[in-house]
């Protein structure tokens, strides 16, 4: 038996801004990703036979065909009909439904799995092209480090590693559902923009880490109302912090205690090379 125990670290947009819609419905963004220390682990067991199982440090957990992870498997044997049985385990830490990309994570940890174990079956350039089928976050997860996205985005152009920032991310108790958070953009928050460019925002944020925004942040409070009063409650509070996607972890940048009702988490950026390190 082969085996393979990769990291499916979280990540968070440190600018996501919305350049109108596009004709399939979605979104057009130009994001910047950011992936950090705080991860899933995610094995991969190959064995002599056939089929496909996953299963989940977290009991609650869908291992069955629509988790993301189970998808990434089936991806690799449509690329290559792997004939031997493949058996995905997750090790769970990163929360669902907080914006860190968690399934998206674990998915593209798979994926560089089956590069790691048969790097000719499954090349990197391949997996870029088809891992947006399982999700647009994915194709970011197989690069890591600091990127700069368009369209869903999953145009990406991979940037420097940013300086090492220590974060603190808020966890509330609720769970921010993504097409509840885009269905309560206004009109003027949806409308068409220009991007500014990979250049300018790496400039910027190479700078200065909080030089981002993300556009769904009114939404979410519109869509969330408890959501609103924690960004207001840390406003007030005189802290800098930036949602994680559509929410709901928020993040602060360096280390502070967790307010009431909320779980609190310490970590940092992590860079490229550190993507697969559990
Ligand atoms: O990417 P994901 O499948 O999680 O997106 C869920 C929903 O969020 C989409 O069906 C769409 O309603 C909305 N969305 C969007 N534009 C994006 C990403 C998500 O409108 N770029």
């Amino acid at each position: 038996m082969e085996s393979i125990r990769l990291a499916a670290p979280a990540k968070c947009n440190l600018h996501l801004e919305i350049l109108g819609r596009r004709s399939d419905g979605y979104h057009a963004l130009e994001t910047v990703f950011q992936t950090l220390d705080w991860a899933d682990a995610v094995e991969v067991r190959v064995k002599p036979g056939s089929g496909t199982s996953v299963s989940a440090s977290d009991p609650t957990l869908d291992c069955g065909p629509s988790n993301l992870a189970r998808r990434a498997v089936d991806l690799l044997r449509e690329l290559w009909p792997a004939p031997e049985r493949i058996h995905v385990h997750l090790d769970k830490h990163l929360p669902a439904g907080g914006g860190l990309g968690g399934g998206s994570s674990d998915a593209a940890a798979v994926l560089r799995a089956g590069h790691r174990l048969w790097p000719e079956r499954y090349p990197i350039d391949r997996l870029l092209a088809a891992a947006g089928r399982l999700g647009a976050d994915v194709p970011f997860f197989l690069l890591g480090g600091t990127a700069h996205g368009l369209e869903r985005g999953d145009r990406l152009t991979l940037l420097d590693d940013l300086p090492r920032h220590e974060l603190t991310l808020l966890l509330p108790e609720l769970s921010c559902s993504t097409p509840r958070v885009f269905a309560a953009l206004r009109p003027d928050e949806r409308a068409s923009r220009e991007a500014a460019g990979a250049t300018v925002l790496a400039r910027n944020l190479a700078a200065d880490p909080l030089s981002g925004s993300n556009r769904l942040t009114a939404a979410c409070a519109r869509a969330y109302p408890a959501m609103g009063r924690l960004f207001d409650s840390l406003t007030a509070a005189g802290h800098a912090w930036l949602l994680a996607g559509s929410g709901s972890t928020v993040i602060l940048f360096g280390h502070h205690p967790a307010p009431a009702g909320c779980r609190c988490v310490h970590t940092a950026f992590r860079p490229r090379a550190r993507l697969d390190a559990t």
